[in-house]
Protein backbone atom coordinates (compact mmCIF):
# COMPACT_ATOMS: atom_id res chain seq x y z
CA UNK A 1 0.00 0.00 0.00
CA UNK A 2 1.24 3.61 -1.18
CA UNK A 3 1.92 5.82 1.47
CA UNK A 4 0.19 9.35 1.43
CA UNK A 5 1.55 12.38 2.78
CA UNK A 6 -0.04 15.20 4.77
CA UNK A 7 -1.12 17.50 4.70
CA UNK A 8 -2.95 16.53 1.01
CA UNK A 9 -4.48 17.99 -1.57
CA UNK A 10 -7.18 15.98 -3.30
CA UNK A 11 -8.23 17.12 -6.76
CA UNK A 12 -12.33 15.49 -7.30
CA UNK A 13 -12.57 16.56 -11.39
CA UNK A 14 -16.74 15.39 -10.93
CA UNK A 15 -17.82 15.38 -14.48
CA UNK A 16 -16.99 18.65 -15.42
CA UNK A 17 -17.23 19.53 -19.37
CA UNK A 18 -13.82 20.49 -19.10
CA UNK A 19 -12.46 16.70 -18.07
CA UNK A 20 -14.39 15.04 -20.97
CA UNK A 21 -11.99 12.56 -23.18
CA UNK A 22 -8.42 13.70 -22.98
CA UNK A 23 -9.11 17.02 -20.60
CA UNK A 24 -8.76 14.25 -17.99
CA UNK A 25 -5.23 12.96 -19.12
CA UNK A 26 -4.41 16.42 -19.29
CA UNK A 27 -5.43 17.75 -16.32
CA UNK A 28 -4.09 14.86 -14.57
CA UNK A 29 -0.31 14.60 -15.82
CA UNK A 30 -0.20 18.80 -14.68
CA UNK A 31 -0.96 17.57 -10.75
CA UNK A 32 1.53 15.16 -11.32
CA UNK A 33 4.13 17.62 -12.83
CA UNK A 34 3.09 19.95 -9.68
CA UNK A 35 3.11 17.38 -7.25
CA UNK A 36 6.74 16.56 -8.22
CA UNK A 37 8.08 20.17 -8.92
CA UNK A 38 6.60 21.13 -5.01
CA UNK A 39 7.17 17.59 -3.51
CA UNK A 40 3.60 17.61 -1.92
CA UNK A 41 1.14 14.62 -2.26
CA UNK A 42 -1.78 15.82 -4.68
CA UNK A 43 -4.30 13.21 -4.95
CA UNK A 44 -6.93 12.56 -8.76
CA UNK A 45 -10.48 11.82 -8.63
CA UNK A 46 -10.83 11.41 -12.09
CA UNK A 47 -14.05 10.76 -13.60
CA UNK A 48 -14.94 6.99 -13.38
CA UNK A 49 -14.97 5.74 -16.64
CA UNK A 50 -10.89 7.09 -17.22
CA UNK A 51 -10.12 5.66 -14.39
CA UNK A 52 -7.81 2.88 -16.21
CA UNK A 53 -6.33 5.35 -18.47
CA UNK A 54 -5.11 8.04 -15.68
CA UNK A 55 -3.83 5.33 -13.59
CA UNK A 56 -1.20 4.13 -16.54
CA UNK A 57 -0.87 7.75 -17.71
CA UNK A 58 0.39 9.24 -14.42
CA UNK A 59 2.48 7.66 -11.48
CA UNK A 60 0.50 10.00 -8.68
CA UNK A 61 -2.36 8.51 -6.17
CA UNK A 62 -6.19 8.04 -7.76
CA UNK A 63 -8.90 7.92 -5.96
CA UNK A 64 -12.67 6.72 -7.25
CA UNK A 65 -15.00 9.49 -6.79
CA UNK A 66 -17.42 6.84 -5.52
CA UNK A 67 -17.63 3.10 -4.73
CA UNK A 68 -20.80 0.47 -4.46
CA UNK A 69 -20.37 -2.28 -1.65
CA UNK A 70 -21.60 -4.91 -4.59
CA UNK A 71 -19.88 -8.35 -4.60
CA UNK A 72 -17.65 -9.22 -7.11
CA UNK A 73 -19.32 -11.34 -9.87
CA UNK A 74 -22.85 -11.46 -11.18
CA UNK A 75 -23.14 -7.27 -10.15
CA UNK A 76 -23.98 -5.36 -13.75
CA UNK A 77 -22.85 -1.82 -13.39
CA UNK A 78 -21.75 -1.73 -10.40
CA UNK A 79 -18.29 0.04 -9.63
CA UNK A 80 -16.79 -2.92 -6.97
CA UNK A 81 -13.67 -2.40 -4.93
CA UNK A 82 -11.90 -5.21 -6.31
CA UNK A 83 -11.98 -3.72 -9.63
CA UNK A 84 -10.94 -0.21 -9.28
CA UNK A 85 -8.03 -1.87 -7.00
CA UNK A 86 -7.08 -4.08 -10.17
CA UNK A 87 -6.57 -1.09 -12.13
CA UNK A 88 -4.69 0.59 -9.83
CA UNK A 89 -6.78 2.99 -7.88
CA UNK A 90 -5.12 3.63 -4.13
CA UNK A 91 -8.72 4.27 -2.61
CA UNK A 92 -12.18 6.23 -3.22
CA UNK A 93 -14.31 9.04 -2.17
CA UNK A 94 -17.05 7.35 -0.49
CA UNK A 95 -20.58 8.86 0.77
CA UNK A 96 -19.90 11.97 -1.34
CA UNK A 97 -22.64 14.65 -1.26
CA UNK A 98 -23.47 14.26 -4.54
CA UNK A 99 -23.58 10.94 -4.25
CA UNK A 100 -24.73 9.66 -0.70
CA UNK A 101 -24.93 5.95 0.60
CA UNK A 102 -26.91 4.29 3.52
CA UNK A 103 -24.36 4.76 6.50
CA UNK A 104 -24.11 0.88 7.22
CA UNK A 105 -23.35 0.22 3.89
CA UNK A 106 -20.57 2.93 4.54
CA UNK A 107 -19.16 0.53 6.84
CA UNK A 108 -19.30 -2.05 5.03
CA UNK A 109 -16.89 -0.48 1.82
CA UNK A 110 -15.07 1.10 5.05
CA UNK A 111 -14.13 -2.41 5.98
CA UNK A 112 -13.74 -3.97 2.79
CA UNK A 113 -10.97 -1.02 1.87
CA UNK A 114 -8.78 -2.28 4.72
CA UNK A 115 -8.25 -5.97 4.02
CA UNK A 116 -7.57 -4.99 0.48
CA UNK A 117 -5.08 -2.17 1.38
CA UNK A 118 -7.29 0.71 -0.03
CA UNK A 119 -7.44 3.93 1.22
CA UNK A 120 -11.44 5.23 2.34
CA UNK A 121 -12.01 9.04 2.53
CA UNK A 122 -15.48 9.18 3.74
CA UNK A 123 -17.62 12.01 3.40
CA UNK A 124 -19.54 14.18 6.19
CA UNK A 125 -21.79 17.28 6.05
CA UNK A 126 -21.87 18.09 9.41
CA UNK A 127 -19.44 17.20 12.72
CA UNK A 128 -22.14 14.56 13.65
CA UNK A 129 -21.62 12.96 11.00
CA UNK A 130 -18.07 13.31 11.02
CA UNK A 131 -18.79 11.18 15.18
CA UNK A 132 -20.51 8.27 13.76
CA UNK A 133 -18.70 7.88 10.51
CA UNK A 134 -14.95 8.34 13.00
CA UNK A 135 -16.11 4.93 14.79
CA UNK A 136 -16.08 3.38 11.22
CA UNK A 137 -12.55 4.42 11.54
CA UNK A 138 -11.96 5.35 7.68
CA UNK A 139 -8.36 6.37 7.09
CA UNK A 140 -9.92 9.60 6.14
CA UNK A 141 -12.77 12.27 6.87
CA UNK A 142 -13.77 15.14 4.40
CA UNK A 143 -15.82 17.48 6.15
CA UNK A 144 -17.90 19.26 3.12
CA UNK A 145 -21.02 21.21 4.20
CA UNK A 146 -22.89 21.23 1.18
CA UNK A 147 -24.27 24.80 0.42
CA UNK A 148 -20.86 25.45 -0.07
CA UNK A 149 -20.00 22.92 -2.44
CA UNK A 150 -19.11 24.39 -5.72
CA UNK A 151 -20.32 28.52 -4.39
CA UNK A 152 -16.28 29.71 -4.28
CA UNK A 153 -16.84 30.71 -0.63
CA UNK A 154 -15.00 28.61 1.21
CA UNK A 155 -15.41 26.18 4.20
CA UNK A 156 -12.39 27.40 5.86
CA UNK A 157 -13.23 31.33 6.17
CA UNK A 158 -16.85 30.35 5.93
CA UNK A 159 -17.41 27.81 8.29
CA UNK A 160 -14.36 27.70 10.18
CA UNK A 161 -16.21 26.09 13.37
CA UNK A 162 -17.56 23.04 11.12
CA UNK A 163 -13.75 21.79 11.17
CA UNK A 164 -12.32 22.61 14.33
CA UNK A 165 -15.64 21.21 15.58
CA UNK A 166 -15.10 17.84 13.00
CA UNK A 167 -11.71 17.71 14.51
CA UNK A 168 -12.65 17.55 17.89
CA UNK A 169 -15.21 15.26 17.56
CA UNK A 170 -12.99 12.69 15.97
CA UNK A 171 -10.18 13.36 18.36
CA UNK A 172 -13.03 12.02 21.16
CA UNK A 173 -14.19 8.89 18.91
CA UNK A 174 -10.86 7.89 17.26
CA UNK A 175 -7.68 9.89 16.74
CA UNK A 176 -6.35 8.20 14.12
CA UNK A 177 -8.94 9.26 11.61
CA UNK A 178 -7.80 11.96 9.40
CA UNK A 179 -9.37 14.98 8.86
CA UNK A 180 -9.60 16.82 5.74
CA UNK A 181 -11.94 19.75 4.30
CA UNK A 182 -13.30 20.98 1.21
CA UNK A 183 -16.29 23.47 -0.37
CA UNK A 184 -15.82 26.35 -2.17
CA UNK A 185 -12.00 26.58 -1.69
CA UNK A 186 -10.38 28.87 -4.68
CA UNK A 187 -7.40 30.24 -4.08
CA UNK A 188 -4.22 29.76 -1.94
CA UNK A 189 -5.45 31.54 1.26
CA UNK A 190 -8.23 29.41 1.41
CA UNK A 191 -6.07 26.67 1.55
CA UNK A 192 -3.76 28.31 4.11
CA UNK A 193 -7.04 28.91 6.70
CA UNK A 194 -7.85 25.18 6.30
CA UNK A 195 -4.65 24.14 7.07
CA UNK A 196 -3.71 26.93 9.97
CA UNK A 197 -7.55 25.50 11.62
CA UNK A 198 -5.77 22.00 11.94
CA UNK A 199 -7.00 20.28 8.86
CA UNK A 200 -5.11 17.60 7.16
CA UNK A 201 -5.52 18.62 3.62
CA UNK A 202 -8.20 20.10 1.51
CA UNK A 203 -10.41 18.84 -1.79
CA UNK A 204 -10.66 21.22 -4.53
CA UNK A 205 -13.28 20.73 -7.60
CA UNK A 206 -14.59 23.72 -9.28
CA UNK A 207 -11.47 26.10 -8.42
CA UNK A 208 -9.79 23.69 -10.29
CA UNK A 209 -11.35 22.39 -13.41
CA UNK A 210 -13.25 25.86 -13.83
CA UNK A 211 -9.91 27.61 -13.86
CA UNK A 212 -8.26 28.92 -17.20
CA UNK A 213 -5.47 27.91 -16.12
CA UNK A 214 -4.75 24.53 -14.51
CA UNK A 215 -0.99 24.37 -13.72
CA UNK A 216 -0.69 27.92 -11.93
CA UNK A 217 -3.88 27.23 -10.06
CA UNK A 218 -2.86 23.84 -9.00
CA UNK A 219 0.56 25.31 -7.95
CA UNK A 220 -1.40 28.25 -6.38
CA UNK A 221 -3.13 25.89 -3.95
CA UNK A 222 -0.70 23.30 -3.10
CA UNK A 223 2.15 26.15 -2.59
CA UNK A 224 0.59 26.03 1.39
CA UNK A 225 1.01 22.23 1.32
CA UNK A 226 4.89 22.96 1.69
CA UNK A 227 4.53 24.72 4.84
CA UNK A 228 2.63 22.72 6.89
CA UNK A 229 4.92 19.37 6.22
CA UNK A 230 3.83 16.89 8.99
O1 LIG B 1 -15.13 16.80 -3.46
C1 LIG B 1 -14.85 18.17 -3.35
C2 LIG B 1 -15.96 19.01 -3.78
O2 LIG B 1 -17.22 18.60 -3.35
C3 LIG B 1 -15.74 20.46 -3.51
O3 LIG B 1 -16.29 21.12 -4.60
O4 LIG B 1 -16.33 22.84 -6.30
O5 LIG B 1 -16.59 23.46 -3.91
O6 LIG B 1 -14.38 22.71 -4.75
P1 LIG B 1 -15.87 22.62 -4.91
Amino acid sequence: MIQLRIPLLLINFKNYPEVLGDGSVKLSKIAESVAKNLNVEIIIAPPIPSLALITKSVSIPVFAQHVDSDKMGSTTGAIVPEVIKSIGCAGSLINHSEKRIPTLKIQEIVNRFKKLEMYSMVCARTPDEVALFASYAPDFIAIEPPELIGSGIAVSKARPEVITESIKAVMKVNKNVRVICGAGIVNKDDVDAALRLGSLGVLVASGIVKSPNWEEKIKELAEPLTRYKI
